[in-house]
């Protein structure tokens, strides 16, 4: 294995407060790892330690193998683009490109510090923008300053704190594709923050659910969303229903108006709610037997459900989620 950054029960105590609660990771080279979790389970604090703005209260932070801890924020080698981006308004797009050279690097040249920035805004396609001031330029393209700024100072490891949160919803799925290539070729480490489960599942190579300070699972996308090991990891990835005290997706759930004669099977009778049209699918609210809700993902062009009708759900014993932590 080759770790680039390594964090080793990672804590950092408030007054009033552990905002992370000894966290330890292994971070690959070359890796899209996103940390996912609901605001306030300690994400920021986790990257602002990592890149020296927060000094931890226990653990260590080792970068290739060495400790970091006790090196101030501009000598760790890692870039960090932050939420609200933190760009100087009135600096132009060269300008603020070039800040970080000119202040971390005073023996390059002013031909080397241009040779770079051009290719950082070459890169990122802020070509013919180089003049203009934040002010001046769209969401999408100051989201390209931030990382063209960051990229510009080659560090080994990229922090991202939900970097596509401040765009709309259009231009954020755009940019997530974009990030994903852009990761690809410069092959720079990305360690991305995100409350989103979407952009965490289609970005990740691997990623880290985060509670309350902890982290609750590591994995692919794929095993932290077919496998959870905890409560909070399947509720907050996908949405999960308790079906007699087990956890199934509500893709792997299906409803019939007859109750279904396979005995491999389990089943259980309710009443139909209401339902919600969410384009590629339906969601069907039920309420079962015993008060138990439940959500039945159900394809459109099928048959439709009315509320009040009597149904059966079932699903098979296979799509049982493997819950076996005890964390809530
Ligand atoms: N400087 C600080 N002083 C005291 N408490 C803080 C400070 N920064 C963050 N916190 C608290 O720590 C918890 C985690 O915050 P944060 O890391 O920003 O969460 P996230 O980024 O996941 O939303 C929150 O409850 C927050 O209020
Ligand atoms: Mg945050």
């Amino acid at each position: 294995m080759n770790t680039v950054l390594e964090l080793r029960s990672l804590t950092k105590q408030y007054p009033d407060q552990r905002a992370v609660d000894g966290i330890s990771l292994a971070i690959e080279r070359g890796e899209f790892f996103s940390l996912l979790g609901p605001s306030g389970c300690g994400k920021t604090t986790t990257l602002r330690l990592v890149a020296g703005f927060e000094e931890p209260t226990e653990g260590d932070i080792l970068l290739n193998g060495h400790s970091v801890v006790a090196l101030p924020p501009f000598r760790r080698n890692v870039g960090t683009v932050f939420q609200n981006y933190a760009l100087f308004p009135h600096l132009t797009v060269f300008e603020n490109v070039a800040f970080g050279l000119r202040r971390r690097r005073p023996n390059e040249t002013v031909d080397q510090i241009r040779q770079k920035v051009d290719r950082a805004l070459a890169l990122m396609q802020l070509r013919g923008k180089e003049k203009r001031r934040p002010s001046e330029i769209s969401g999408g393209e100051k989201q390209r300053v931030a990382l063209a700024r960051s990229l510009v100072l080659e560090p080994q490891v990229l922090l991202l704190d939900e970097p596509l949160s401040a765009l709309d919803p259009k231009l954020r799925k755009q940019m997530r594709i974009e990030l994903k290539e852009l990761q690809r070729r410069v092959g720079i480490t990305f360690l991305f923050i995100t409350h989103d489960e979407e952009e965490a599942l289609s970005l990740s190579d691997r990623m880290a659910v985060m509670n309350k300070g902890v982290i609750e699972q590591v994995g692919t996308p794929r095993e932290v969303y077919s496998t959870p090991t905890t409560r909070f990891v399947a509720e907050f990835l996908g949405g999960v229903n308790w079906l007699n005290g087990v956890g199934i997706r509500p893709e792997a759930v299906r409803m019939s108006r007859t109750k279904p004669r396979d005995d491999d099977r389990r089943s259980i009778e309710g009443v139909v709610n209401g339902s919600t049209f969410l384009g590629h699918c339906v969601h069907v609210h039920a309420t079962l037997a015993s008060g138990i809700p439940c959500v039945v993902e159900i394809d459109d062009r099928m048959t439709s459900f009315s509320p009040g009708e009597a149904i059966h759900v079932w699903w098979h014993p296979a799509d049982e989620l493997p819950i076996t932590g005890t964390r809530q």
